[in-house]
């Protein structure tokens, strides 16, 4: 098969918010390209809807140092503290940067930029909620993710949209390459570079109930698992408290930052016995568990008593329409309510992959095992959901869209700089092998099991037994479950041998990533013995900061099998002093 060259500087896999704020932010300097499954203003970073954090301080007292600390106490005492300080710290620079360049923020009467309250943000280390959100109405992802793409296209930036990527070329330890194919054609290229910035985004479709745009089926992670890099703290995934009953879609936690608040079955605002200071914005980790507890103990709403209701119009219908549109829309689409006049039913949903390529506080792919951990990979670089340092064990709403921008633009800041003191490194000679190989096998399945026989089996013991309350036995089932979905994959079956969309091959190479990508999950979650932010064990249910302050590293080994080792956290910021563990009380 003739395979198609191309040499840039920078190449950037992904083009969600991350993507194209290190894009926009690299092309100012070197050449660069972008890979992308979908078309970028598809990409899932527009269906954030809440806001964006920043201590501006423009409603109300806030700084930095009380935002950090939150990161640090919502993400469970398992983020990194230098980068819980790079992101707070830039925070509000980083928004008037994206004002400059034209995203069309809410605004106070006096035309500075409105905030919100959100989960977990507070004002004096934990005293009362704080309004810190930055939002454009509750489409805040919508808004960034144009402006990006808007500035992004102005620059001439070269777009590979609708390019699946099959493998990241690590040359003796240098990434210097990705490999893709052209789903518009069934072309193969290699994209040879002098660095890479992975912001290929999370892996939400592996469960059933999910907030996840279809694209999250965790590729980026595969890759690099396979290209022998580390997943960080993969057994932390966020369940995001407020989807839509029956279907999972978000609404936005700003329901809750604008006055909307909880209720079970039996009328009860439950979330006032559970956390007594900040109620229903305490961290989402805890108001899906609340809600969860709240089913499970006989109090859900409506007939099955199997969800919650979210209530908003008592704020107006003006309000509901000025500030929350697209919750409004949601609602009555999916769910045939009008908010306006009656509550919304919910249950949590799979929102969020806390754990992530393990990278340094500035964004470079950080590798090693055995107490040397730090070894920074030369030319790689990952930001965004795909990357992990920051959020521990639970992101707190709002610190996502900060995650993707700061990191977005510091990695194409770091990428453009090594770019331009560095030669292009000599691709190996069988550079390409690995995803090739990985095409062949797909298009040549002629087996029995189709996706549907293996993605029902996946979500499912995924759902019930990896999520919101987990317990050593469900996980030991979803680790065999997910052994068999391995084993099936074997005799799959793949019908259309076409070139063009080939939507039979892409759905067989997701699926295998997210088999794998779920199975890790499992793996790592029963080797957790404690509870800590969104991994909540019913049997080890409390934190255990002697054995589990630490991260977990999994690497997947030649033959498949699962290696885990553990990182410490760095609890040392850069600038401040340490904060104090504290109890996780709200
Ligand atoms: O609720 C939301 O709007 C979600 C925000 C986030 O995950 O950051």
């Amino acid at each position: 098969m003739k395979i198609q060259k191309h040499v840039y500087d920078v190449v950037i896999v992904g083009a969600g918010g991350a993507g194209l704020n290190a894009a926009q932010v690299a092309s100012q300097h070197v050449k660069t390209a972008v890979i992308s499954k979908v078309y970028p203003s598809r990409s899932h970073t527009i269906s954030a809807q809440g806001g964006v954090s920043a201590s501006l301080g423009n409603e109300e007292p806030d700084n930095w140092h009380w935002h950090m600390f939150d990161t640090v106490k919502g993400g469970d005492y398992l983020g990194d503290q230098d980068a819980a300080e790079y992101l707070t710290r830039n925070a509000p620079e980083m928004i008037r940067q994206l004002e400059h360049i034209g995203m069309p923020f809410n605004r106070t009467p006096e035309g500075k930029i409105a905030q919100r309250p959100f989960g977990g943000h507070t004002a004096n280390y934990g005293e009362k909620p704080v309004r810190r959100a930055c939002y454009v109405a509750d489409r805040t992802g919508h808004a960034m993710l144009q402006t990006l793409f808007e500035k992004s296209v102005s620059q001439g930036i070269q777009f590979y949209n609708e390019f699946y990527a099959l493998e990241i070329i690590n040359t003796n330890g240098t990434v210097n390459g990705v490999v893709a194919f052209d789903m518009k054609d069934g072309s193969i290229h290699i994209f040879h570079a002098k660095a890479v910035i992975l912001a290929t985004g999370g892996s939400g479709r592996v469960f059933r109930t999910n907030a996840n745009a279809h694209t999250n089926t965790g590729n980026g992670i595969a890759m690099a698992l396979r290209a022998g890099f580390t997943w960080s703290d993969p057994e932390f995934f966020q369940f995001h408290p407020t989807g839509i009953y029956g279907h999972g879609n978000l609404i936005t936690e700003a329901v809750r930052g604008e006055g909307g608040y909880l209720l079970n079955g039996e009328g009860e605002r439950f979330m006032e016995r559970y956390a007594p200071t900040i109620k229903d914005l305490a961290p989402r980790d805890i108001v899906s568990r609340c809600m969860q507890k709240e089913i499970l103990e006989g109090r859900g709403a409506g007939p099955k008593k199997d969800h919650i209701k979210l209530r908003i119009d008592h704020i107006g219908a003006q309000a509901i329409m000025d500030k929350l549109p697209g919750i409004h829309e949601l609602a009555m689409v999916f769910a045939g309510v009008d908010c306006t006049k009656e509550p919304i039913p919910v249950v949590p949903t799979a929102h969020y992959q806390n754990g992530g390529i393990a990278i340094d506080y500035r964004g470079h792919v950080i590798t090693g095992s055995n107490g040397n951990y730090d070894n920074v990979v030369p030319g790689f670089y990952a930001a965004g959901e795909c990357a992990d340092t920051v959020h521990g064990a639970n992101r707190l709403g709002t610190n996502s869209l900060l995650d993707l921008v700061i990191y977005g633009r510091t990695t194409g800041d770091l990428a453009a700089k090594y770019a331009k003191e560095h030669q292009l490194v000599d691709l190996p000679a069988d550079a390409g092998k690995q995803g090739l190989a990985l095409l062949e096998r797909f298009t040549k399945a002629n087996g029995k099991y189709t996706f549907r026989d293996i993605y029902e089996k996946m979500i499912n013991t995924m759902q019930d037994n990896v999520g919101v309350f987990r317990t050593g036995e469900n996980i030991k089932k979803a680790v065999k479950d997910l052994a068999d979905c391995k084993e099936m994959l074997k005799d799959y079956k793949v019908v259309d041998q076409s070139t063009v969309y080939n939507l039979d091959l892409i759905e067989a190479l997701e699926l295998n990533d997210m088999v794998l990508v779920a199975s890790i999950m499992a793996h790592c979650a029963l080797l957790r013995e404690e509870s800590r932010g969104s991994h909540y064990r019913d049997d080890f249910t409390e934190r255990d900061d002697v054995n589990g302050q630490k991260h977990t590293q999994a690497f997947l080994e030649a033959d498949g099998s699962i290696r885990v080792d553990h990182r410490p956290v760095r609890t040392k910021p850069l600038t401040v002093d340490t904060f104090p563990p504290k109890p996780r009380v709200y």
